[in-house]
């Protein structure tokens, strides 16, 4: 289990600073794949990198905590202090772009190493490591290599190699396959999925695409302007979701062998930059009041395991029940 207790994550710059993540609580249970969900800038890649450990200037924890279910070598708990001593080994990050994130200048081999215990030797490491990639379908030599001199596909598929060679506990995936093609971007999934069977770790999972989300993942968070909105077993999110956000984003989402036209949800979220009231979805919300607009409605969990923050989450459960669902699984099925 992963628990993160309210946390309100800063970006600190010259024109002040910005909550980008702004009073998350979750608990992520051991073994599930959790997807995150929710329209660019909505902070899920900061909640990644908090969970992740890799908080530095600008980003800060402003407040808030996370504990982790395991312990360090030497049986101390491992918490967002200390999680950074256990990058690779119990913890691993897929990031949203490889390309950025590999040094360019360094031989991906040598970025790897650099992360090991120094007592371990890391000849040997490095070559399990490209039998490992070998056994993944990859030529082995390819770890020897600069990032530039592989294709984003295959760059892709190395970061999961090296993301899940010791076998972590928990995998963080950030919008893994953007930019790919959609064959490469199945045959990472897919990697992805088998080892999650393998391995029976923690995959959390940020993508856009609602339809993938469908596929690959157990659990679901919604996240809207720096909040979590909502959270549930994602067969819930698609056929009950409480939150009107959550609704437009399921119905935004192509069926196969359906030719009507998509909603797409009309307007924009509000700059982080500004002050926030009452609830950060009203401005575009068909549903919202006065209530809406003058109080932020609090996560609450309305059925075991299910929350969501919306003052006329209720209502939504009891129309979803009167009218049958939103839209059955089957029908919510992707095009993956
Ligand atoms: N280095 C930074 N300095 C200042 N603000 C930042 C920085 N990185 C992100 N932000 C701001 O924090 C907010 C959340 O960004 P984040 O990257 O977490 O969003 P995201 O949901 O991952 O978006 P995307 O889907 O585009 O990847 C955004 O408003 C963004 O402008
Ligand atoms: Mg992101």
């Amino acid at each position: 289990m992963i628990r993160l207790n309210n946390i309100v994550a800063t970006y600190t710059t010259r024109r002040g600073t910005v909550n980008a993540v702004d009073g998350v609580n979750l608990e992520i249970p051991d073994g599930i794949t959790l997807g995150i969900a929710g329209e660019s800038g909505c902070g899920k890649s900061t909640l990644m990198k908090v969970i992740y450990g890799d908080v530095g200037f600008p980003l800060s924890l402003a407040s808030g905590s996370i504990t982790y279910d395991f312990c360090d070598e030497r049986g101390h708990p491992v918490t967002h202090k200390n999680i950074h001593k256990q990058w690779f080994k119990r913890i691993s990050y897929i990031p949203q772009s490889s390309m950025s994130s590999l040094n360019p200048v360094v031989r991906i081999n040598k970025q790897f190493v650099d992360f090991l215990d120094p007592a371990s030797n890391k000849a040997t490491v490095l070559q399990e490591v490209r039998a490992y990639v070998e056994q993944l379908g990859l030529p082995p030599e390819a770890i020897d290599s600069y990032p530039h001199q592989l294709s984003g596909g295959m760059r892709q598929r190395i970061m999961v190699a090296m993301a899940t060679f010791f076998k972590p506990n928990i995998i963080l995936a950030d919008e893994p396959t953007t930019a790919l093609d959609v064959v490469v971007q199945k045959s990472i999934l897919l990697l992805l999925m088998n080892l999650q069977e393998q391995l029976h770790n923690t995959i959390v999972f940020v993508s856009h695409d609602m339809g993938v989300h469908y596929q690959i993942t157990h659990k679901m968070l919604v996240m809207y302007a720096a909040k979590a909105v909502e959270y549930a077993d994602s067969a819930t999110i698609f056929t009950r979701p409480l939150h009107p956000y959550t609704r437009m984003l399921v119905n935004s989402l192509p069926t196969i062998g359906d030719d009507q036209d998509r909603e797409g949800i009309p307007g924009r979220p509000p700059s982080l930059w500004e002050p926030q009231h009452g609830c950060r979805f009203a401005a575009r919300c068909p549903l919202a009041t006065e209530l809406c607009r003058a109080q932020e409605p609090a996560f609450t969990e309305y059925q075991p395991g299910h929350f969501a923050a919306c003052h006329y989450a209720d209502r939504q459960m009891q129309e979803s029940e009167k009218a049958g669902v939103v839209k059955t699984a089957e029908e919510a099925k992707g095009t993956l």
